[in-house]
C-alpha cells in the first residue's frame, strides 16, 4: 500500500482546468487528491500526468478527465478540513503508483494449459527459440493476447515474444543457429521488431518478436514514438492497453510457464473486467476505446467503472482530432466482423461512433438496431463468400442517414481499398434508388436491379429498409432470382443453326428474362422459345 503525505488542503473548483491545477501544484509535489462528499479521497491527479496533458495542449479541460480513481491505495485526510481537493507529496513512491495497484501475490504456473492450448508445431517452434536463449541467458517472455488466451483457454494465432535485448539481433541469432528451419522475414529498426518463420516439419510457423520498449505520443491520438528500448519487462507492460493484455509468460527452460503480471492481469481476466493502465489511456490511443468494445464484446466482459468514465469523458471532449483513421479501420473491421449486435448497438449508444464520423445520428430511425443486422447477416450467411466482409454491412448501416457526398468523405477519411468502396456505394445507391425498385413490373428487372451489387450492399440495404416490397424483393433475389439457371447452352445455340456473335448473349439473356418472369418453366419450354425467335429472324 502507498501512502501520501498530505501537504496542504485548498478548496478549488470541481470543473478547474488542467492549466490551472498546474498552477496550483509545486515541482515536488506529485499529485492533486479529490475527495468526495464524505471526505474520503475518491480520486486523484498525478502531477506527471497533468504535465502530459498540458504538452498535449489539453489546458483548458477540467482535470476530472484525467484523474485516477482511488480503489487500491491508502490516502488519509484529517477530517476536520473541510475543503474538497488535497495536495500529495511523496516523491520516491510516484513512479508506479497509477499503474502498478499491487504486485502479483499468487504464484501462477501456465505451463499445463500452454502445452493443452498451443499447437504442437508451435510449442516445437516456441522450444527452439527458449533453449536458442538459454544459451546466451536471456530472459524470453510470451506476451499480449498470446497469455491472455491461454488462461483463457481459447485459440490464439499471434504468438508475440519479448526480450529485454534487441530483438532484431536475437533474431538473426535464431537463424544463425537453426539455419535450416528458422528465417527471418523482416525486421522494424524504429521499434527494434523481427518477423520470424519456422518451418517444423512443414508446417510454417510465424514468430513476432520485440524488444521490451517505453513509448511516447507527440500529441492526442497520435501514432506512438520509441522513447527507448530494452527497458524492464515491467515498463513494457505498462505501455500497453488493458490489463489483460498486459502479462507475460516465461520462457526461459527453469521458469517456463511462470506467469509474470505486474498490474492484476490475472484477476481481471478472473473477474471478467477490461481496465486501462492509465488515466491518459484513451488520450494517447483512442483506438483503444474500440479495442475495449472489442474485447468486452468477445469476452462478454464488462468495461470497468474509471475505464468507461474516461472513456467517456475522452469522447466527449473529442480527443482524437489528431487520430490516424487507419488504425480506427483496423479496429473497427475486427470489432464488426464478429457480428455481434451488441458492438454496432454500443458503438452507437456508447457515442464511440464519434471516432468514426461525430456527425452520425444515433437516435435517426433510419438507422437500423444491431440485432436486426445479426439476424440478417446470419440468415443469410451462406450468400456470404468472405466472411471477413461482414463488417462492411454494419458500417453500411451505421452511415444509411448521410449523403452520398458525406459516405465519400468516410471512405476516404477511412482508406478503404476498392472491393469495400465499392460495397459501401453500392448499398448506398440501392437505397437511394428504393423508388424505382417499388416501381418494377417484372421480376426480371428485379433481378436486373440487384445482379451489379455486391450481396454484402444487398444485405446492408434489407437491414435498413422498412418497406415490405423492398425486403420482399430483396429476399426474393438472394433466395432464388440470383440461382436461376437456364439449359440452353452456346452449344445448343450453334446446333440449332444460330450463327455465332455477340447475339447468344442476347439470346440466352432473353431466356434467362422469360425464366424469371415464369414464362418459361422447362427445356422444352426454351425449344419453343428458340424455335419462335428463329422465325423472327435471330437466325438464317
Ligand atoms: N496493444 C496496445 N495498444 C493498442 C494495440 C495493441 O497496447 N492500441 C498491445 C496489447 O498489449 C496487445 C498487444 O499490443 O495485447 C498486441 O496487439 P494485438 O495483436 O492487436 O492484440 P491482441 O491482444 O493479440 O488481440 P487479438 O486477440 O484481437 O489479436
Amino acid at each position: 500500500m502507498s501512502k501520501y503525505l498530505i501537504k496542504k488542503i485548498i478548496q478549488i473548483d470541481n470543473n478547474l482546468s488542467l492549466k490551472d491545477c498546474q498552477k496550483i501544484l509545486f515541482s515536488e509535489d506529485c499529485a492533486l487528491g479529490i475527495l468526495d462528499e464524505n471526505r474520503e479521497v475518491s480520486s486523484y491527479v498525478l502531477s506527471e500526468h497533468i504535465d502530459r496533458a498540458l504538452r498535449f495542449d489539453l489546458q483548458n479541460l477540467p482535470i476530472r478527465i484525467i484523474a485516477t480513481k482511488c480503489t487500491n491505495y491508502n490516502i488519509g485526510v484529517d477530517n476536520n478540513f473541510r475543503e474538497d481537493y488535497f495536495i500529495a507529496q511523496s516523491p520516491k513512491e510516484v513512479e508506479y503508483i497509477v499503474i502498478t495497484p499491487k504486485e502479483q501475490e499468487v504464484f501462477i504456473n501456465l505451463k499445463a494449459k500452454y502445452k493443452k492450448n498451443i499447437k504442437t508445431h508451435v510449442q516445437k517452434a516456441i522450444e527452439f527459440c527458449s533453449k536458442a536463449a538459454d544459451k546466451i541467458d536471456l530472459p524470453i517472455y510470451l506476451i499480449g493476447g498470446a497469455v491472455r488466451d491461454i488462461i483463457l483457454e481459447k485459440d490464439n494465432f499471434d504468438i508475440d515474444i519479448t526480450i529485454q535485448e534487441s530483438a532484431i539481433n536475437f533474431a538473426q541469432y535464431l537463424q544463425k543457429t537453426y539455419p535450416d528451419i528458422c528465417m527471418v522475414k523482416d525486421t522494424y529498426d524504429d521499434f527494434n521488431t523481427a518477423k520470424v518463420a519456422f518451418n517444423i516439419e512443414g508446417e510454417e510457423v510465424h514468430i513476432d518478436f520485440a524488444s521490451t520498449r517505453i513509448e511516447g505520443y507527440a500529441f492526442p491520438a497520435s501514432l506512438p514514438v520509441v522513447k527507448e528500448t530494452g527497458c524492464s519487462l515491467k515498463e513494457d507492460m505498462i505501455r500497453r492497453d488493458f490489463t489483460v493484455n498486459s502479462m507475460a509468460m516465461s520462457l526461459n527452460e527453469g521458469t517456463f510457464g511462470n506467469l509474470i503480471d505486474y498490474l492484476g492481469g490475472y484477476d481481471d481476466l478472473k473477474k471478467g473486467i477490461i481496465k486501462i493502465l492509465h488515466p491518459l489511456s484513451f488520450i494517447d490511443d483512442p483506438t483503444r476505446i474500440l479495442r475495449a468494445l472489442k474485447f468486452s464484446v468477445r469476452f462478454d466482459y464488462a468495461l470497468d467503472e474509471f475505464t468507461l468514465h474516461l472513456q467517456k469523458e475522452c469522447l466527449q471532449n473529442g480527443l482524437f482530432d489528431g487520430l490516424c483513421t487507419e488504425r480506427i479501420k483496423s479496429e473497427l473491421k475486427q470489432t464488426l466482423n464478429l457480428n455481434k449486435a451488441d458492438c454496432y448497438d454500443r458503438i452507437l449508444s456508447e457515442d464511440i461512433y464519434k471516432l468514426i464520423y461525430p456527425k452520425i445520428d444515433p437516435k435517426s430511425q433510419t438507422l437500423p438496431q444491431g440485432q436486426i443486422i445479426e439476424q440478417i447477416i446470419n440468415k443469410h450467411t451462406s450468400h456470404i463468400k468472405n466472411k471477413d466482409l461482414v463488417w462492411l454491412i454494419y458500417l453500411g448501416c451505421l452511415f444509411a442517414d448521410l449523403d452520398s457526398e458525406e459516405v465519400g468523405m468516410l471512405i476516404k477519411k477511412l482508406n478503404l481499398n476498392s472491393v469495400e468502396t465499392k460495397i459501401l456505394i453500392s448499398g448506398n445507391t440501392i437505397l437511394k434508388n428504393k423508388d424505382s425498385l417499388l416501381q418494377m413490373q417484372t421480376l426480371f428487372e428485379v433481378y436486373e436491379f440487384f445482379e451489379c451489387h455486391f450481396t454484402e450492399s444487398i444485405l446492408m440495404a434489407l437491414a435498413v429498409t422498412k418497406d415490405e416490397t423492398i425486403t420482399y424483393y430483396i429476399e426474393k433475389y438472394l433466395n432464388e432470382l440470383q440461382f436461376e439457371t437456364i439449359n440452353t447452352t452456346g452449344k445448343t445455340l450453334l446446333e440449332k443453326g444460330f450463327h455465332p456473335g455477340p447475339e447468344f448473349g442476347y439470346i440466352l439473356r432473353d431466356i434467362l428474362k422469360e425464366k424469371i418472369n415464369g414464362n418459361i418453366q422447362s427445356k422444352e419450354d426454351e425449344d419453343m422459345f428458340l424455335s419462335t425467335i428463329q422465325q423472327a429472324n435471330y437466325a438464317d
